[in-house]
């Protein structure tokens, strides 16, 4: 990866229309003014929008030289086009990420994916084997570095044994501290970094969670999450009115960019990916990239999570992910 590059990544899940409402010619858009507005790194999956979303970046991005943009996608899903979350299978198996790449290759319109991970692991496949196969892709060409999703360090460390990973992506926050002392330590030493996913928590770490969950519209997949239940919202909303719009006022930016900024300073951190599908705010979180946090507003953004956790724990007898019903692997 280039660290040159602005590190506000886009994350393509909602462009398949599964939290605000937003259209094919919409979602387009959104991937060319981000482009347009100085990003360059984009996360996909064959999993979104089954094969929809991978081919409008295709459509959006063919007159674009490729490279202006960089690809990360996925592997581990199979047969996507026209199924749901439902009767979406997974497979790590070798012919399976062959072809599922060849198929991702297509569908994007273009000849190589700088970053290939698997979305996340297939118990029944072994890790070894779904690596030959992704080094296979890499020594012929297809795809430039590997990386692996929702993986936790056991799983990590026998990726890594059958080759080299180069990133993983797990569900990370200043509000899901998800990254383990010793998952750090391993990251460090091996020259891994995390790509974090849901560092803006869907809009629970913006302006967007003073809305309250009534403004979803149907159909929005965040209602009935367990960290989008009602009363789990009300303690975040008013911890984060309390604790964190005082710092971003005091700083001059917004809650979002406060939640990416921070992330952006943790040392393991490659590039974020910030999900979005309004226009007016591709250039908002873009522009967390330029923030700068100080060691002191670090600190007191620390400490800010240490009271939620304390006050979690002596009212719920809960962690912080336990209350808001996160489970082993994050999601
Ligand atoms: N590896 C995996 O298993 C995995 C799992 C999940 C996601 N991902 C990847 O990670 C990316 C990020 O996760 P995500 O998209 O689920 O969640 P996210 O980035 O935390 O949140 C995206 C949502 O936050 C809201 N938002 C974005 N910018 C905002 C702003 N400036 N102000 C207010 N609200 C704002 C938007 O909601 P509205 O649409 O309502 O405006 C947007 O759809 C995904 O897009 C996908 O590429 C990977």
């Amino acid at each position: 990866m280039d660290m040159n590059k602005n590190r506000v990544g886009l994350g393509t899940f909602p462009l398949a229309d599964v939290f605000s409402h937003i259209s094919k010619d919409g979602a387009k858009d959104i991937v060319r003014q981000f482009i347009d507005k100085g990003g360059y790194y984009i996360d996909t999956a064959p999993m979104y929008g089954f094969g929809e979303v991978e081919t409008l970046i295709g459509e959006a991005l063919h007159t674009y030289p490729r490279e202006s943009y960089y690809i990360a996608t996925k592997c581990g899903y199979i047969d996507v086009e026209g199924k749901s979350f439902q009767t979406i299978q997974k497979s790590g198996k070798y012919d399976d990420v062959i072809r599922e790449c060849e198929r991702s290759l297509k569908r994007l319109n273009i000849d190589y994916i700088d970053l290939y991970f698997m979305h996340s692991p297939d118990p029944q496949t072994p890790i070894e084997e779904t690596m030959r196969a992704l080094i296979k892709l890499q020594t012929e060409g297809k795809i430039r570095e590997i990386g692996t999703s929702n993986v936790n360090l056991f799983e990590l460390k026998e990726y890594n044994q059958s080759g080299k990973i180069s990133f993983i992506q797990n569900r990370f926050s200043l509000l899901n501290r998800s990254i383990e002392p010793e998952l750090e330590e391993y990251m460090m030493e091996h020259a891994i970094k995390l790509v974090p996913y849901q560092v803006i928590d869907r809009g629970q770490l913006t302006g967007k969670v003073f809305e309250g969950i009534e403004n979803l519209r149907e159909g929005d997949l965040r209602t009935g999450r367990s960290d989008w239940l009602p009363e789990k919202v009300d303690v975040i909303a008013d911890w984060v009115k309390l604790s964190l719009s005082p710092i971003a006022k005091r700083l001059g930016i917004t809650l979002g960019q406060l939640s990416i900024a921070w992330a952006l300073h943790q040392k393991y951190m490659g590039f974020v990916i910030v999900g979005n599908t309004n226009p007016a705010y591709t250039e908002i979180n873009l522009k967390a990239n330029d923030v700068k946090l100080d060691a002191s507003t670090l600190l007191e953004i620390d400490n800010a999570y240490k009271s939620l956790e304390t006050q979690v724990r002596e009212k719920y007898g809960q962690s912080i992910r336990e209350f808001r019903g996160l489970n082993e692997k994050y999601f």
